[in-house]
């Protein structure tokens, strides 16, 4: 498996070289276990095991097992894993007071990034990052915590009071509550809504060396608290180019409209002079369909069928606007195939999730990704970059009445 490279580096340090990578286009950071891409072909595998047999079978913590252990857990280490993670998920009662201090209409994503990276100052014994169970305690308390942390963020952007979580409930189903029961009401989710859900979080777990991913690996290798370095991650996640792209998607779609809008908008995208693109579409390592795409497309349908939300005309024109661009010599010359983010947003809107909550959702998910790389990168030495200079050569200091 994997592509052919070579590790050059002690041989080119040698001879006082080193390599011009902008973006990283061809430079491996890292050996890691964990996720496996083929962009070629549309293969996906976490652990060795097919995305699409993950998606279709397994829990969300099932998987973050995977992820985090390496192996599927057998019947009682899954169980013991699930109360575990369930044991943690209480936040600080202090942290409230931490939250309130944001602004009402706070972006959740700002909310998150800071609820989170505030962490580190109540959990000081994850900076003895050189013990492994401190290790594994820190990444439990992640994993169980975002979900919190998260719906907090959410009732504090929309003026509700916190709904604390549901321990004997399933991962996804007590984040559902949290979300949107209220104190005058309690929310049992639908068992479509939790699959739906379940299966976002699958696809969105782990994706290798993304640029969140590879934020905590660099943040985390000179041995920063764990919690600090995931709050960098949710920092790179959020821009538009990344996980923001799920929300611009639907931005896109509510601009566009209307289906007879669609080609307007696909000539914008293909002019170079324009700043628009299309969101959702393209892929740093897929050139192919992204499977992750694919899995979501079928369960769109799913969902919005029992949701009786079947005639949604974001899907409609999400369809016809895939249709067209599929047709199109730029896009199929670029090799720029709808990704991960192009149907998750339609489908976090049928489950009643705000726009501004969808890359949240998909910081929920990843979490379970980025502590199972910090787990793997805690003995790797610390990520250093080069560069090259452009600026200029060496020059005296002028006082300021002769400048
Ligand atoms: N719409 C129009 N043209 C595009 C798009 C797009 N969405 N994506 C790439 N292109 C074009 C570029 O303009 C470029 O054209 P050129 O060769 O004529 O200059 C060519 O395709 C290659 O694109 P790059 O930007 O060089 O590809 P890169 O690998 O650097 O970027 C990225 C990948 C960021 C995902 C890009 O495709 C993009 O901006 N897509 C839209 C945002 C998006 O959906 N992001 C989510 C990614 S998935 C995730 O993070 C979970």
């Amino acid at each position: 498996l994997g592509p052919a490279a070579v590790d050059i580096s002690s041989l080119y340090r040698e001879a006082g070289f080193f390599t011009y990578d902008p973006g990283f286009m061809s430079t491996a950071s890292c050996n890691s276990r964990i996720t496996y891409i083929d962009g070629d072909e549309g293969v996906l595998l976490y652990r060795g095991y097919p995305i699409e047999q993950l998606a279709t079978k397994a829990s969300f913590l099932e998987v973050a097992y995977l992820l985090l252990y390496g192996e599927l857990p057998g019947e009682k280490d899954l169980v013991s894993f699930e109360r575990l993670i369930m044991r943690h998920t209480m936040l600080n009662e202090n942290l409230k007071n931490f939250l309130n201090g944001f602004h009402y209409d706070a972006h959740p994503m700002a909310m998150l990034m800071g609820v989170v990276g505030s962490l580190s100052a109540f959990y000081h014994d994850s900076l003895s990052v050189n013990d492994p169970r401190h290790r594994e305690i820190a990444a439990h308390r992640l994993i169980a915590k975002i979900p919190t942390i998260a719906a907090a963020a959410y009732k504090h952007s929309v003026g509700e009071p916190i709904i604390y979580p549901r321990n004997d409930l399933r991962y996804c189903a007590n984040f559902l509550r949290m979300m949107f029961a209220t104190p005058c009401e309690d929310y049992k989710p639908t068992l479509i809504a939790e699959k739906a859900m379940n299966l976002l979080f699958i696809l969105h777990a782990d994706h290798e060396q993304n640029a969140s991913t590879s934020t905590v690996r660099l943040a985390a290798s000179s041995g920063a608290n764990p919690f600090a370095c995931i709050a960098a991650g949710i920092a790179s996640l959020w821009g538009p180019a990344h996980g923001g792209a799920n929300e611009a998607v639907l931005d896109m779609l509510l601009e566009i409209g209307d289906v007879k809008n669609v080609p307007k908008y696909i000539e914008k995208a293909k002019d170079k002079d324009d700043p628009f693109r299309l969101m959702g579409f393209g892929h740093r390592v897929y050139k192919n369909y992204d499977p992750r795409a694919k899995i979501i497309r079928e369960v769109c349908y799913q969902v919005l069928d029992e949701l009786a939300d079947n005639d949604n005309p974001l899907f409609e024109l999400a369809m016809k606007l895939e249709e067209i661009a599929l047709n199109d010599e730029y896009f199929v010359e670029r090799k720029l195939y709808p990704n991960v983010d192009f149907y998750s947003g339609i489908i976090y809107q049928a489950l009643g999730i705000p726009r501004n909550m969808f890359t949240v959702m998909f910081a929920v998910a990843r979490t379970v990704g980025w502590v199972s790389h910090w787990m793997e990168m805690m003995d790797d030495r610390i990520g250093r970059p080069r560069q090259i200079y452009r600026g200029p050569s060496q020059r005296d200091y002028l006082p300021i009445s002769k400048r």
